[in-house]
Order: structure tokens, then C-alpha cells, then sequence
């Protein structure tokens, strides 16, 4: 059994103007059917307001900033009727899940949802995990604007604790007005729209009531266009236990916890007795310079003495990754940058989407090398399969770390090497997950036939 020792540094008293983590709204299920999920999603202008200042306009599913939240088990029926009554076209892709092709949400093969047009997407669940659902057309302006949701999918054996929250982070740049600041500016368009302002669940620096010495789970997933949340929280170590697609074999242990845009993280830990504890982003160089900002508050966790009777202790073990066996030359994707007079555009080998060159499979594992030349670390996103990582910069992940990605940090200046086992025919995109980077070129497609 495992020990884990709390020191609760740094009690920070609560400004009386900070508000508690506002509850995600779970999607309304109309089917009583017992393996089905069916939800009505729409995409529509709303008026919230971050923390205390004015209102500002946003784009929403559902009219909350996040959207609902998606209850399912794994094996279960999803069906959403989507309905877009934004001013725009747009799409829902389901980040991931593995969906048949034609529900991925992308405008390559599916012609986009026109304003005030509907689609129903329709797939069955086939893993447990937290999932993220967000527009893939203009996705820079239209995730940043506020359409992202949630999906909770349960395995039918979960680690045990006493209390799970699921928490959306991300990230705005409001004006003196309340309205988004949507300006590109060279830095931004360099290193991804990021704003001052953190939001846990779509509220800035809210108070997370959790028990005191019980186990809390943590579905973390990190939402922003381009911030990397590099967590931790004075005193409390965090137990890893999973990730995108998987639970780790053996949980680990760890004082702060990096989230890349797109990722998720699953993370357990035993409350201190009494007290808070400040949850904070530290600063991360992801090249630019990023590295010299000053740490962001994201949120208080308070822990109070609460009715649960705690099971027993941190989860100890997940069932073993098998490695796949993919033979053959990888199919190499190198990712470089370049800024010229005033524009900053992103390749895929040399080439800019929509001109990447296409990598045609067949269905079956293979491996790919995602070769990152340039000065900046980038979040790599593979749409429709997991993959493990084999190797980074040529050494092998050992057996206790072998995890199911699908979005992955590659920093600046290496490489790494993976296996999917591309058993879905489509088109499918891979790309970097900071959203700026991907529209202005860094994405590519892989056709599986
Ligand atoms: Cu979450 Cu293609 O992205
Ligand atoms: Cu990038």
C-alpha cells in the first residue's frame, strides 16, 4: 500500500469574490433504453459571464461555457441530435473516441453543418475514458469562443474514490468590455492564441470543495487552444493512473502533472486533513520564450471534512498495454515552422494542409515517426485510433509506461515513434492541437483502405 504524505503549504484565504466550481450540466438522455444515450446538442450565442466582470458573447453547445456533459458506459449507443444555430457552418469531433469516419466531424468528407442546418451523429462507445467533443471548422476561433463539451464513458470496472470531479480547463482574453479578444497577433499566431485568465469548468480561479482524507479522483482535460497546464498544487502529490485511452499498469507518482492541448489526464489523490492548497500552472518552455511567464492561479482546492467513509486506498494497478507489433518503415511526419515578414505558417513536411501529401495504409497496425524540426514543442493529435509511443529519440518507453494516446506532446527538436493499428477505413487527420498552428497548415491526413 502506498503512503502519501501532506504538507499543506500556503493557505491562501479566499478572496470573498471567488466562486465555487459551477457543476457541468449533464446532457438530458431521452431514451430510456438501457444501452442507449440520446442527447440534443445545439450550437447557439449565449451570454455568460467569466467571474465578475461584464457579460461577454460566446458560442456554445447547450448555452454553457463548457457544454454539457456527456453521460455514458462503454458499449453504449451515443446519438446526438445536432442542431446549428450559429451564424456559421461548423462540425462536432469527437476527440478521442473511435468513431466510424463518417461521424468524425471533420468538413473533409461530410460537408460542414450549415447555420441552421442539423446532423445526427450516431456511433457506439467503444472505450471507457473522458473525451472532449469541439468544432473542426475555423476550430481556432470557434473552440477559443467557447464550443467544447465533455464525454465521460465508463469502463465497467473503475478504480475506486470517494470522489470524482471532471474539470475542463482552459484559458481567455477578455477586453475591458466582457467581449473575447479574438485578435491574432504575431506573438499569438506564433504560439497559439493564450489568454491571462485560466477557467476550471468555465469559471476563473473557482474554490473546489473536496473531502478531507479521502480519495479524490481528478478527470482532468485541457481544452485550450494552446496553453500548456503544467499542474501542482502545493503538498499534494498526484497519483497518474491514466491517460487518453488507457490506465497506466502501474500508477505513478508525481508533484505536478502536464496537460498539452487536447490531453487528458486521469489523477488520484488522498485530502489532507483540513485546509486549501493553491492549484496552480506552472510556467513551461514550449520554445519562444514561453518559459519566463509567471505561474497562473487555476484554482483553490479546499478540503473539508465531508460524510464520505473512504474506500480503502489509491487505486494500485491498471491492466497491462499490450505492446502492438507493427512492422515496416514508419511513415514519417516532420513538423516545421517558419515566420517571414509578418506571417507565421506551420508544415507537414514542407507543405502546408490542405497540400500535405496523403499516407495511404491498408487497414492493419503500422508505425509512424513524428519528426519535430522546429523551435517549438507542438501537440501531435491522431484522429480515429489510439497509439502507443515506442520510442523518443530512439529510447524505447518501457513496459510500465506503454499507454493508448491520441494526443501527445512532441517537444522542439525530437522525435518520437508510434504504432496505431489503423483498423478503420476513412480519411482521417492528425495534426497539432494548437488550434492556430493546425489552421495555418500543420495537419495532414492518413487514407485507410
Ligand atoms: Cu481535438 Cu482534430 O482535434
Ligand atoms: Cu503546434
Amino acid at each position: 500500500m502506498r503512503h502519501v504524505f501532506f504538507v499543506v503549504g500556503c493557505l491562501l484565504a479566499c478572496a470573498p469574490s471567488q466562486q465555487a466550481l459551477p457543476a457541468l450540466v449533464t446532457a438530458v438522455d431521452s431514451d430510456p433504453a438501457e444501452r442507449i444515450v440520446h442527447v440534443a446538442l445545439r450550437a447557439q450565442v449565449a451570454q455568460v459571464r467569466y467571474g465578475d466582470g461584464p457579460s461577454t458573447a460566446v458560442w456554445t453547445y447547450n448555452g454553457t461555457v463548457p457544454g454539457p456533459l456527456i453521460e455514458a458506459t462503454v458499449g453504449d449507443r451515443l446519438i446526438v441530435d445536432f442542431q446549428n444555430d450559429l451564424p456559421e457552418a461548423t462540425t462536432i469531433h469527437w476527440h478521442g473516441v473511435r468513431v466510424p469516419n463518417a461521424m468524425d466531424g471533420v468538413a473533409l468528407m461530410e460537408n460542414a453543418i450549415l447555420a441552421r442546418s442539423s446532423f445526427r451523429y450516431e456511433f457506439t462507445l467503444k472505450d471507457a475514458g473522458l473525451f472532449w467533443f469541439h468544432p473542426h471548422v475555423r476550430a481556432d476561433l470557434q473552440v477559443r469562443r467557447g464550443l467544447y463539451g465533455l464525454l465521460r464513458v465508463r469502463g465497467h470496472e473503475e478504480p475506486a474514490a470517494d470522489h470524482e470531479e471532471v474539470l475542463a480547463l482552459a484559458d481567455v482574453k477578455l477586453q475591458a468590455d466582457g467581449s473575447l479578444s479574438e485578435y491574432l497577433d504575431d506573438t499569438s499566431a506564433m504560439i497559439g492564441r493564450q489568454g491571462p485568465l485560466a477557467l476550471v469548468n468555465g469559471a476563473p480561479h473557482p474554490v473546489i470543495t473536496l473531502p478531507s482524507k479521502a480519495i479524490t479522483r481528478l478527470r482532468l482535460v485541457n481544452t485550450g487552444n494552446a496553453r500548456y497546464f503544467d499542474l501542482s498544487a502545493s503538498g499534494v502529490q498526484f497519483l497518474v493512473a491514466g491517460t487518453d485511452g488507457s490506465q497506466y499498469v502501474e500508477p505513478f507518482l508525481t508533484d505536478h502533472v502536464l496537460l498539452v492541448p487536447g490531453e487528458r489526464v486521469d489523477v488520484f489523490f488522498r485530502g489532507p486533513e483540513t485546509g486549501s492548497t493553491e492549484l496552480i500552472s506552472l510556467p513551461y518552455e514550449r520554445g519562444h520564450g514561453t518559459g519566463t511567464a509567471a505561474p497562473v492561479a487555476v484554482a483553490t482546492l479546499k478540503f473539508t471534512a465531508g460524510t464520505v467513509s473512504p474506500v480503502a486506498g489509491l487505486p494500485s494497478a491498471g491492466s497491462p498495454v499490450e505492446p502492438l507489433a507493427a512492422d515496416g518503415e514508419p511513415f514519417r511526419i516532420a513538423l516545421s515552422e517558419k515566420s517571414e515578414a509578418e506571417t507565421v505558417r506551420f508544415f507537414v513536411n514542407g507543405k502546408q494542409w490542405p497540400d500535405v501529401d496523403r499516407w495511404l495504409v491498408p487497414k492493419g497496425p503500422h508505425q509512424f515517426e513524428v519528426v519535430n524540426e522546429s523551435e517549438m514543442d507542438h501537440p501531435f493529435h491522431l484522429h480515429g485510433f489510439f497509439f502507443q509511443v515506442l520510442s523518443r529519440d530512439g529510447q524505447a518507453t518501457p513496459a510500465n509506461r506503454r499507454v493508448w494516446k491520441d494526443t501527445i506532446n512532441v517537444p522542439a527538436k525530437s522525435s518520437l515513434r508510434a504504432a496505431a493499428n489503423f483498423d478503420e477505413a476513412g480519411r482521417w487527420l492528425y495534426h497539432c492541437h494548437i488550434l492556430e498552428h493546425a489552421e495555418a497548415g500543420m495537419m495532414g491526413e492518413i487514407v485507410v483502405e
